[in-house]
Parts: C-alpha cells; structure tokens; sequence
C-alpha cells in the first residue's frame, strides 16, 4: 500500500453476491481501507449521493442496473471516484470494453487478494496523481489571474496618478478625469458594453485630457474668453494626448477615444471633423465604418457626452458650476447635434437611478 494513497480511503464494493462482498470487503478493511458494500446498482448511486467515495469496486453483472450503465453514471456524476471492475472470465471483453469508458482497471473472479490489493492501490493512487494535478491547475489559473488583476490595478493606480499631476496645474479641473471615468463607465454599463470595452473607456476616461500638458498654464487657467489662436492651442490637446500615449498604450480604441472626445455628433468637433452620419447604416457609409480610425466610435461619443456634463457641472475661472437640471436640459439641446440622443438618454437615465439610490 503506497504510503498517503490509500490510508483510510473509502471504498464501495458493489455485487450482488453477499459472499464476495464480504471477502473483499474483509480483506479491504485488513489492509487499512474504509470499506462500505452495496448490492446492486441504485443502492450504490444511492450510497455515493450521501458519501464521497474514492474507489468503486464494481461487479459487471448484477440484476437490475448492469456494472456498465452504473459506471457510465458514476463517471458522469463523480468524474473523481477511481473505479475498477469485477468481473466472471466469461465478461472479460466487456471489462474491457468497460476501461474504455474510464474504469481504472478490472479484476476477474474469484479475486485474488494479492492482485486485488494492487489493483486498488495503484487506482488510488493514479486518482491522487490527478486530483493533484487538477488542484495545481485551478491554483496556476487562479495566481495568473491574482497577477493580472494586480497588474491592472498598478496600471490603474499609475494613470490614476497622472492625472492628478494634470490636474494639479489647475485648481477648476480637480478630480475631472476621475468624475468623467465614473459616468462615462455608467453609461456604457446602461447601455451594455461588453466589459472588455468598458475597461478601454475607463483607462480612455482617465488619460483623455492627458494632452493638456503640452497646453500653456495662462492659457489653461485664462479667466476670460479664449481668442482664436488660444483655442486652437487648447484644440491640440487631443492629439498630443495621443502622442504622448500611443508609446505605451497599443490598444487603437483608446486612443481613439482620446483624439476624438471632442468630436461632435453632426461632424463639427476637433480634431477630426468626424460625424455619426459616417457610422449610420447604408451600404456605402459601412466601407467607411469599417477603416476605424475615421469613424466616431461609441465610446468616444460616450467619453463625450460624459466629459460635457462633467464640464457644465464644474465650477470654471470665467463661470459658476452650472446645476444637474440645467447641465441635463442642454444635454436635452445637444442631442443629435453634439451628441448621440442614445448615449444622452443613457446618461440621463444612469443618473436618475443613481439619484432614486
Ligand atoms: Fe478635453
């Protein structure tokens, strides 16, 4: 008996003969296994239901319920269970037959205890080997996972910081790039993205003004109207923005979504003059939805629509912070003008159930 294996397993001996069930029993019970016996076949599922069982010991012909369809069924429900088959020499192609279908090993009568003892020693141990190896994947799988998620945090946390620095030059923007993420996150949710999409908006949320850096602090911080030539420096913020990240940030649809979240719906915005129109439906605008980086994505509208609200509702140098009723009644105006009506709608609708909350 191989030491740790079979120590105090539970083993059920399944025959319809009371005197093999008490042979192998006994001899099991000597070598140091817990044994249990059933009759037939729906005693043994029966018992297996109420108790997990190591190892089967199962005789192929039994009134009811054959040695066969009882394994088919064991296999299916406790694919852990080892199983070895006991059998008349005249089924020995059906014990055969029988390991094809997962039984470990089989065992013709009358037993002999010296084969029957390694033939369930050698089974169990096989089972621990497996059971083992299946613990070490699901333990792999799950460190793989507990790396990535720590990885996408300090990624998180990383960007998150630098958006504070941004944000640091300018006392009026504090904490907008972390406001946009949450409600450009909750919109995308209200209108079911896929997760994988969300996490781009979330990372696109908290880089999108990131360009600013390269924009003058007087202009930034400027208490009156902008000229002209200033707001064409500020305008330039999207593409350096994408300068800046296209380095370290691969994926296309982040960086999308930061040159274009100040595009407009009607084809008006910067930098790119983009349109929804270009996105509709139609034969000849789908050629041109398919080259991605013309066309207005979902999630820089969303970031969009987001980045607006936050903006209306902020305190700024030259205004006071406008309130929720009145940022969403120009939200209202804007709709399908500077923004998607389906992503102000799901805004709108986002923050009446955040408000019931
Ligand atoms: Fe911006």
């Amino acid at each position: 008996m191989a030491k740790g294996s079979t120590n105090k397993a539970k083993v059920l001996v399944v025959d319809d003969e009371a005197r093999i069930r008490e042979i192998v029993s006994r001899r099991l019970t000597e070598a140091g296994y817990q044994c249990t016996t059933a009759s037939d076949g729906s005693s043994a599922l029966k018992k297996l239901k109420t108790k997990p069982i190591d190892l089967v010991l199962l005789d192929i012909n039994m009134p009811g319920k054959s040695g066969v369809e009882v394994l088919k069924e064991i296999k299916g429900k406790y694919s852990d269970t080892a199983i070895i088959m006991v059998t008349a020499i005249a089924e020995v192609e059906t014990a055969i037959n029988a390991m094809k279908l997962g039984a470990y090993d089989y065992i013709i009568k009358p037993v002999d205890h010296k084969i029957l003892l390694i033939s369930a020693d050698r089974a169990l141990e096989k089972r621990r080997l497996i059971l083992e190896n299946k613990a070490y994947q699901l333990h792999l799988e799950e460190k793989v996972k507990e790396q990535t998620e720590k990885i996408r945090q300090s990624f998180l946390s990383s960007i998150t910081s630098l958006a504070r620095a941004l944000e640091a030059k300018d006392a009026y923007t504090s904490g907008h790039s972390e406001r946009v993420t949450k409600i450009a996150v909750a919109i995308a949710e209200e209108m079911n993205m896929p997760e994988d999409r969300i996490e781009k908006i979330r990372i696109a949320g908290l880089l999108h003004d990131i360009g600013k850096i390269g924009v003058m602090e007087s202009v930034l911080s400027k208490p009156d109207k902008l000229t002209n030539e200033e707001f064409e420096h500020v305008k330039s913020h999207c593409e350096i923005g994408q300068r800046i990240l296209s380095p370290i940030i691969e994926d296309e649809e982040i960086l999308d979504i930061v040159v274009h979240h100040h595009e407009r719906y009607d084809g008006t915005g910067y930098p790119h003059r983009l349109s929804a129109e270009q996105i509709s439906p139609g034969a000849k605008i789908m050629a041109v939805a398919e080259a991605y980086d013309v066309v207005l994505s979902q999630s820089a509208k969303i970031l969009a629509v987001a980045d607006a609200y936050d903006a209306m509702t902020s305190k700024r140098p030259y205004r006071p912070a406008m309130s929720h009723k009145a940022a969403c009644a120009e939200l209202e105006k804007g709709k399908g003008t500077q923004f998607d009506p389906a992503v102000v709608d799901a805004l709108l609708q986002t923050i009446a159930k955040l408000r019931k909350l």
